[in-house]
């Protein structure tokens, strides 16, 4: 299984004195030199963390695939249609929110979704779907033509270590096995730790994690690398 290192706080943490430290080009550096597969960033409508600028240093300087996350927005098809980044995630977005809450409502907004799947395979950019492990949510994706779901992990990790974990759990294997019944890639990510990621190595046929914010925390104490690395040997 391969890991994508989400490193949006990075730009958190050096957006909070409004400078340059730290470099967000030299923490993806550092990821890819510790074996991630893929660099995801998130770039929000409000550009609280990840700016414009950041996505081209990486499209200009990174050799490992870069996964844009962003919403199904006139503006966001723009940006990605024009830096073609290797992969693009589609999200929901809700201005004040803390993080994604939430899997995207592929069923509510399948046109806006299937017309964005088409503008960005034009320019040959693979797109993943972000969505909770629901059996219709997903045989929408596929209806769409998405290439990959990335399974919402969040309510199985809030679940973890207690009465639910094997409900939350259960219902990410079925979702994965009936995505790829269907054809559909499979990865997943949010709220992945340390402590909770061994799980995923149980459903079969996951492609990647998304990992950030536990990988972005681990590093204060053992550095980046040593972080990504450490991650690595858990998949
Ligand atoms: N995948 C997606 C689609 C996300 O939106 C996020 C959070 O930005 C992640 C993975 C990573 O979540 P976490 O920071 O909790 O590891």
């Amino acid at each position: 299984m391969d890991l994508g290192v989400n490193i949006d706080h990075v730009a958190t943490l050096r957006n909070a004195r409004g400078g340059v430290e730290p470099s967000v080009l030299d923490a993806a550096l550092i990821c890819e030199m510790a074996g991630a597969k893929a660099v995801t960033v998130h770039l929000r409508e409000d550009r609280r963390h990840i700016k414009d600028n950041d996505v081209l240093e990486l499209k200009k300087h990174l050799a490992c695939n870069i996964n844009l996350e962003m919403a199904a927005t006139d503006e966001m098809q723009k940006i990605a249609t024009s830096l073609c980044p290797y992969s693009c995630c589609i999200v929901p977005e809700k201005r004040l929110e803390l993080t994604t809450e939430g899997g995207l409502d592929v069923i509510q907004n399948k046109e806006k979704i299937e017309k964005l799947i088409k503008a960005l395979h034009l320019k040959n950019i693979i797109v993943s779907l972000f969505i909770d492990p629901d059996l219709e949510q997903i045989k929408t994706a596929s209806e769409i033509g998405a290439d990959y779901i990335e399974l919402h992990t969040g309510s199985f990790s809030n679940a973890f270590g207690t009465d639910n974990q094997d409900i939350e759990f259960n219902k990410l294997k079925n979702g994965a096995k009936f995505a790829q019944e269907l054809g559909l890639k499979v990865n997943a990510g949010h709220g992945l730790n340390y402590e909770n990621v061994y799980l995923m190595n149980e459903i079969e046929g996951l492609c990647e994690l998304n990992i950030g914010h536990s990988i972005i925390s681990r590093s204060i104490f053992v550095g980046l690398e040593m972080a990504v690395k450490e991650m690595m040997e858990l998949i």
